[in-house]
């Protein structure tokens, strides 16, 4: 019995040599007749402003899953230059970045093109993602109010206006008007209030600011523990991240801090996303679409949105236990296409009222 068994395993063995080895020839023919049709199923090049562990996993999970590599190509701001230099003779299928007004610009440079996907309008709510579908949304984040424990009881925050009354002079930080996610914060401002309004707004903040703009959103909440202010704007994931950091130091400072969704008997909390666009020069353009569709399902969604501690967007996936420790939230009911209409103007009201 034990001899049988032995000669099975064996001959199992040499189908299953000889099969890698068939195999690895079939590829390499090919690769010598086709040049660089490695695979049928091909790949998808992707330039993304993310770098998580968790995205990592997704993209084997998707290659698994359909055979198709993802190529990543990952970096900050400059990769959206990069795309600009590259022109039609880009890499890139797909282009990952934060912040729909990033998206918006892309498109208006001429780098993005219009998908047709069931899937995607299945997936991801209407509002967003591009009204001409040249970008997606793949995850959301809310910009709130992070207040001090010590020195801040939540009842006394209501809105984003209420910042900008006298009791808060010389307790508000805020970084600077250079930053996307402050421009599409007056951008939605404009589109709920007028722009008459979202300029008060910015005057109002300028002149109730705890110091100069600087740094980014962590530097803000870092420096409500520092007593250099008392409440701060900034994006969700920040404090998520800080609360669930390695570093215990990180840990201390994101729970001596609370997280307020403002305008919730108005007109709701801004919201804003990091997303996907088909690169126009796309050499991969259905395998591109598959990956951002992948990318939308509900296991991926879970994973994409908490490896930033963010919300996803297809309204089926859940939400981890921090975000869900913070409650529900009424958010901001615009399509988020209007952050990039309203950017260049949102940069004007900034320089009008000396935001740094
Ligand atoms: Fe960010």
């Amino acid at each position: 019995m034990k001899y049988i068994k032995l000669v099975f395993m064996s001959l199992l063995l040499s189908v299953l040599v000889v099969g890698l080895v068939g195999c690895n020839q079939g590829t390499d023919e090919k690769k010598e007749t086709t040049g660089k049709e490695e695979d049928k199923a091909g790949v998808v090049n992707l330039y993304t402003t993310r770098h998580y562990d968790t995205d990592e996993e997704l993209y084997k999970k998707f290659t698994e899953q359909t055979g198709i590599k993802v190529n990543v190509i990952s970096g900050k701001d400059e990769l959206m230059q990069r795309l600009k230099d590259e022109g039609e003779a880009t890499e890139a299928d797909v282009f990952i970045t934060a912040d729909a007004g990033n998206l918006a610009r892309l498109k208006a440079d001429g780098l993005t093109q219009a998908i047709k996907s069931d899937v995607l309008t299945t997936n991801i709510p209407e509002k967003l993602r591009d009204k001409e579908n040249h970008w997606f949304g793949l995850t959301q984040r809310a910009r709130v109010i992070v207040y001090s424990k010590d020195r801040v009881d939540p009842s006394e925050l209501s809105t984003y206006e209420a910042l900008t009354e006298d009791t808060w002079k010389g307790r508000v930080l805020i970084r600077s008007s250079e930053n996307i996610y402050n421009q599409s914060l007056i951008a939605s401002f404009m589109e709920l209030n007028g722009e008459e309004a979202a300029k008060n707004w910015a005057k109002g903040i300028v002149s109730n600011m705890a110091r100069t703009p600087e740094g980014g959103d962590t530097d803000q909440i870092k420096a409500i523990v520092a007593g250099e202010g008392d409440v701060a704007i900034s994006n969700t994931y920040y404090v998520g991240r800080l609360l669930n950091s390695a570093d215990p130091e990180e840990v201390k400072v994101g729970e001596q801090v609370g997280v307020f969704f403002p305008n919730q008997d108005t007109n709701g909390t801004h919201i804003n996303i990091s997303g996907a666009t088909v690169v126009k020069h796309a050499k991969n353009v259905d395998n591109a679409v598959k990956f951002i569709e992948f990318l939308t399902n509900v296991e991926a969604q879970e994973l994409f949105a908490e490896g930033n501690n963010e919300y996803p967007v297809n309204p089926k996936a859940g939400i981890s236990e921090t975000l869900s420790s913070w409650g529900d939230f009424k958010e901001q009911d615009i399509n988020l296409t209007i952050l990039g209409d309203n950017n260049s103007r949102a940069i004007q009201i900034f320089n009008e009222v000396g935001w740094k």
